[in-house]
């Protein structure tokens, strides 16, 4: 049987955040990476109480933008609203992974470096299936990424 955790990277502290919406997996997520032996930086929200996505994907994207961690995780309802903010931030692939296909080929071919969630689309079970999936599969480089410079250059083009 595959042993998931010895293919995880244990050095690399992880940064999560959510809305309301998530605030529940977001707790249940941050205590399993720590089962997992992986240092978690928690940026909020800690309540069910309203708040704004944008607020979150400020904290985390911006943290993984400046180089401050290596990844991130971002949760909302949907997982849309982050995925839009997120992807702002120069440096940064955020990518919606509600299945466990698109969570390892974020990481193969996008070398996606925050992954986010729908907290209102799928289950706790499904949910640490997608984090250890994303935090074990290594980016294969290569042709990806040249891909991926050219997205980086984006925003130097004139439309
Ligand atoms: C909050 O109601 C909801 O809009 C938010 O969690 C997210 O799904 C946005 O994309």
């Amino acid at each position: 049987m595959e042993r998931i955790e010895e293919n995880i990277d244990k050095t690399e502290p992880i940064i999560i955040g959510s809305d309301h919406a998530a605030y529940q997996l977001k707790e249940k997520i941050r205590i399993f990476i720590g089962s997992l032996g992986i240092e978690v930086k928690d940026a909020g929200t800690f309540s069910e109480l309203s708040s704004n996505y944008v607020d979150y994907a400020k904290k985390v994207a911006g943290a993984v933008s400046r180089g401050e961690f290596s990844r991130g995780i971002l949760l909302c309802g949907t997982g849309i609203g982050m995925s839009i903010a997120a992807n702002r931030f120069d440096n940064v692939r955020a990518t919606l992974c509600n299945d466990i296909l698109s969570a390892k080929m974020s990481r193969m071919h996008n070398d996606s470096n925050i992954l986010v969630l729908g907290g209102r689309l799928i289950g706790d079970v499904l949910a640490f299936e997608l984090v250890k999936t994303w935090l074990k599969t290594p980016f294969e480089g290569g042709r990806h990424l040249d891909r991926i410079k050219s997205i980086e250059a984006i925003h130097s083009i004139e439309s």
